[in-house]
């Protein structure tokens, strides 16, 4: 399998806390250790750089302790850049400092007309953009990310409050199979993830439940929680080289390895 190097933006966790509950893993009374998260956040970033990834970052801002999770801060496919709209009044000032950091990155910038969570939503397969509604982007936005980015988008229905974005239950691991939980998808949505991907990685409840459907895969290297051992042994059994990080801190707030990771993607010359 071939491993495609990527270029990634990562938020330092400087001013990460718990202090407000948007999903059921947030819990703001239970204890946090903010140094150990940063410390955990530099190992991730480490692994990427070690995997030969191009990772930039994006400046911190103090009062926004989930803009650690950098996937929500924008879609970014073929040079175009798609800024977010988050569905929580406490996050919703990420927004516009990673539209910001876009603009100046030079990347073409649209802006959201509906509740649109970025890459926490928002999947590329292959040559279908998978996207995620049901308990944050609208599904509005659907209909607006297939006219800006020109993928045909399919639908993906959440039902489990603790799969609250697409990418805590679906992993793309290279441009032909995903992994995902079965359960974390409605009825349909499961036929529809059937038909698409007849060979794809079914985790179980367990791996779910630690996030390790929460992963970063270049196509041969998988990036994902240490905790998700059943997950990494099948991934292991279908060709894949994982590579377990421990987020433990970063979960408390409902996040693992890819909330912490947004895909850059170039035009179409330099993917
Ligand atoms: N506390 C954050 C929220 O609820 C976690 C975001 C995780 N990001 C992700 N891409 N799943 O919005």
């Amino acid at each position: 399998m071939d491993a495609t190097s990527q270029r990634l933006l990562m938020c330092r966790p400087t001013y990460f806390a718990v202090d407000y509950a948007i999903n059921p893993w947030m819990d703001p009374n239970a204890p946090v250790d903010a140094a150990l998260a940063v410390r955990q956040w530099e190992q991730l970033r480490q692994t990427y750089l070690d995997l030969g990834h191009t990772v930039e970052e994006i400046t911190p801002v103090p009062g926004l302790p989930d803009m650690v999770f950098a996937a929500n801060g924008g879609t970014v496919i073929d040079g175009k850049a798609m800024a977010v709209q988050f569905r929580d009044p406490q996050r919703a000032d990420e927004a516009p400092a990673f539209r910001a950091w876009f603009e100046a990155a030079g990347f073409e910038m649209y802006d959201p007309k509906h509740v649109n969570e970025g890459e926490g939503d928002v999947l590329l397969a292959g040559d279908h953009l998978l996207a995620g509604t049901g308990f944050r982007t609208a599904h509005a936005a659907h209909a607006q990310l297939q006219e800006v980015f020109g993928y045909p988008v399919i639908t993906m229905q959440l039902v489990d409050p603790r799969f609250y974005h697409l990418d805590t239950a679906l992993t793309v691991l290279d441009e032909r199979t995903v992994a995902y939980l079965p359960e974390a998808f409605s009825a349909g949505s499961q036929a529809v993830l059937r038909r698409l991907f007849p060979d794809a990685v079914h985790a179980t409840m367990a791996d779910a439940e630690v996030l390790g459907l929460n992963a970063v895969s270049d196509g041969r290297h998988v990036v994902l929680p240490a905790q998700a051992t059943d997950l990494a042994a099948k991934l292991r059994d279908r060709g894949y080289e994982t590579i377990g990080v421990d987020l433990s801190e970063l979960r408390k707030a409902g996040g693992g390895p890819k909330c912490c990771t947004l895909r850059l993607r170039q035009g179409k010359a330099s993917k």
